[in-house]
């Protein structure tokens, strides 16, 4: 393994993979008895690569799914209808010998056997009129845990960034689908995950909304430093055969803000250009080099923001720890103290800032830095 392979830019597994384990444990958990999860936190903080993690440490077999992409109803049921097919194939084995099951357990839904040049797949085929994306929904996840309970087999379904689905579908039937065929589930674990906090807690934690109530939730947060500080000098060893000097380890740590995404980035760099122990100019000629790599994805996220939430953002960005709602900082934004919560609101729904420790921060360090 080489240095840098501590450092990936995408999902972090195997050695890359750092502490979560309380997390993992408690996933883990979950999975185990079969309870469903939701698990929040901003973009790229590690939550697909900690699902991936904890399921791949069940040892179950497991369909990951991301409505990202998902522009209406029939995208939704399309990805979970295949996904249902992909592991009906993973977790049982040969469909053949389950087509007796399976014809037993769907009506509106057609199964169809594609031969392949190994083995057979299923494919649920939605080939009826007038019959909703909904109703097909539950349908499929329904086989799958019928089927599930007949082999007495357990597994898991990752719903990735499934508050696009609350999205395009409030009010389409999708979420009452999903409630109606997830809540009696002994078999099939769900582990729903998302960035956008507020609107995946409406769906959760609402109780006029169907998924109330319907799993364990997790939120996310920055990784602690001891333990980036023990994950960093193994790879500081792998490349250097030394530790870092605890000055540089903190300069790391207070430039990324430990933002997991950001932390990486930089490491990579530094693990890139540096031939013996970084130095802190080794470290800040790095972070230099993040910042020019993401100023224009950074600036045109900006750019989206209205003019109240920008102001609002410069001035967190300018004062750490700021309280918006004090007379001082009114004075400075001069606006109204409604628009002033109303860009708030935006801003935490956008994912641009937290509250953390009750103070709003920015949660990217580029962004901050970009405004300041
Ligand atoms: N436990 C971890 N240890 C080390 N790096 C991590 C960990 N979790 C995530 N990362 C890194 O953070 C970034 C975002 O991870 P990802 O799992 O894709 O986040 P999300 O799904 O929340 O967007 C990637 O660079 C990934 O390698
Ligand atoms: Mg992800």
């Amino acid at each position: 393994m080489n240095g840098r392979d501590y450092f990936p830019l995408g999902k972090a597994n195997g050695k890359a993979f750092c502490n979560r384990t309380s997390e993992t444990k408690w996933l883990l958990s979950n999975i185990k008895a079969a309870k469903h999860s939701l698990l929040t936190a901003p973009r790229r903080f590690g939550k697909s690569s900690l699902a991936e993690k904890a399921v791949t440490d069940s040892g179950l077999p497991m369909v990951s799914l991301n409505f990202n992409t998902c522009t209406d109803e029939q995208e939704v049921e399309k990805l979970i209808r295949e996904g249902v097919s992909q592991l009906i194939g993973k977790a049982l084995g040969s469909i053949e010998k389950l087509a007796h099951s399976i014809k037993k357990y769907v009506s509106n839904l057609t199964p169809k056997l594609i031969l392949g040049t190994e083995h057979a797949h299923l494919e649920l085929v939605s080939e009826k009129q007038n019959v909703s994306p909904a109703k097909n929904v539950e349908e499929s996840l329904t086989l799958l845990e019928k089927l599930l309970a007949e082999k007495k087999q357990a597994a898991v379904m990752i719903l990735d960034e499934f508050q696009i689905v609350g999205l395009i579908a409030k009010g389409a039937g999708v979420e009452a689908a999903i409630r109606n065929a997830a809540q009696n589930m002994r078999y099939l674990s769900l582990i729903f995950s998302g960035s956008s906090r507020s609107l995946l807690l409406s769906m959760f934690e609402n109780e006029s909304r169907p998924l109330y109530k319907l799993c364990r939730k997790l939120h996310l947060k920055r990784m602690d430093a001891e333990h980036y500080q023990q994950h960093l000098n193994r790879a500081a060893k792998q490349q250097w055969k030394g530790h870092l000097e605890a000055a540089v380890f903190e300069r790391i740590m207070l430039l990324s803000e430990r933002h997991p995404y950001y932390v990486n980035y930089l490491c990579d760099v530094i693990w890139t250009e540096c031939d013996k122990l970084p130095t802190l100019i080794d470290v800040d000629k790095a972070w230099q080099q993040v910042i020019e790599e993401e100023y224009s994805d950074a600036s045109a996220e900006i750019m989206l923001l209205s003019m109240g939430q920008k102001k609002i953002l410069k001035l967190i960005a300018e004062t750490a720890g700021v309280y918006l709602m004090a007379a001082s900082s009114v004075k400075k934004t001069n606006m109204a103290l409604s628009s002033t919560s109303g860009a708030i609101a935006g801003l935490v729904e956008k994912d641009v800032i937290e509250k953390e420790e009750s103070r709003y921060q920015i949660i990217n360090p580029v962004i901050k830095k970009v405004l300041q």
